[in-house]
């Protein structure tokens, strides 16, 4: 099924059984998958603690998809060396968390990743437009970050909408991601405003139906 535009669709492993993780990435990789949303989590940027990159490293072994990995992380630029090393291919940091935002991005990029930022619900676009041309990935957060299963921010498709609108304007490659809450129900319209990465976790791994299943209802609907 060929998606709208060449939508890419990151399974965000979150909300995975952890205990199956190597099978479900490989379900998700047959199942169409582009790549692998991985969210790291350190319990003081967000309320809640995940996996770090000894476990990137063992999914590294376990797929061919690029492996899209998500800070929520205070001090990002004192682990991004470890992420990278352990096979990230973009990795992506908060606003939020960096006081030096452009040479964290530097390091990202001359440590061989692609280099990614994000913002808030809450944070205004504005904050990123200096940073934009720098980076290959903008991140927008469309729940607040830390756990998954939430419900989408209403409205923050308009967000998508006028970064994309910025990035026109400048004439620039970087892709536009969007995460959080992400379903069937509301894929076509984030796309339509102008996402080209969605990351979706609770939508893909769930007790409803199967990976497969749930990733073909998400790539259907933008189809
Ligand atoms: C939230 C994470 C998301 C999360 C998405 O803090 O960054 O990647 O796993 O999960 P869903 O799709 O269930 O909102
Ligand atoms: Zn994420």
């Amino acid at each position: 099924m060929a998606e709208k535009n060449g939508v890419k669709l990151a399974p965000s492993i979150l909300s995975a059984d952890f205990s199956r993780l190597g099978a479900q990435i490989d379900e998700a990789e047959k199942a169409g998958a582009d790549w692998i949303h991985v969210d790291v989590m350190d319990g003081h940027f967000v309320p809640n603690i995940t996996i770090g990159p000894a476990v990137v490293k063992s999914i590294r072994s376990c797929t061919k998809l690029p492996l899209d990995v998500h800070l929520m992380i205070e001090s990002p630029e004192k682990y991004i060396k470890q992420f990278a090393e352990a096979g990230s291919d973009i990795i992506t940091v908060h606003a939020e968390a960096c006081k030096h935002l452009h040479r964290v991005v530097e390091n990202i990029k001359e440590l061989g990743a692609k280099a990614g930022v994000s913002i808030n619900p809450a944070t205004p676009l504005e904050l990123i437009y200096e940073i934009l041309p720098s980076i290959d990935l903008m991140l927008i957060m469309s729940v607040n970050p830390g756990f998954g299963g939430q419900k989408y921010i209403t409205g923050s498709e308009d967000k998508v909408a006028r970064l994309r609108k910025k990035i026109d304007e400048l004439g620039i490659s970087c892709e536009i991601e969007i995460d959080g809450g992400i379903t069937a129900d509301n894929a076509l319209k984030v796309v339509n405003a102008g996402a080209q990465v969605l990351v979706a976790g609770s939508a893909v791994f769930n007790k409803k139906e199967t990976i497969a299943e749930a990733i073909a209802k998400i790539k259907n609907s933008i189809a």
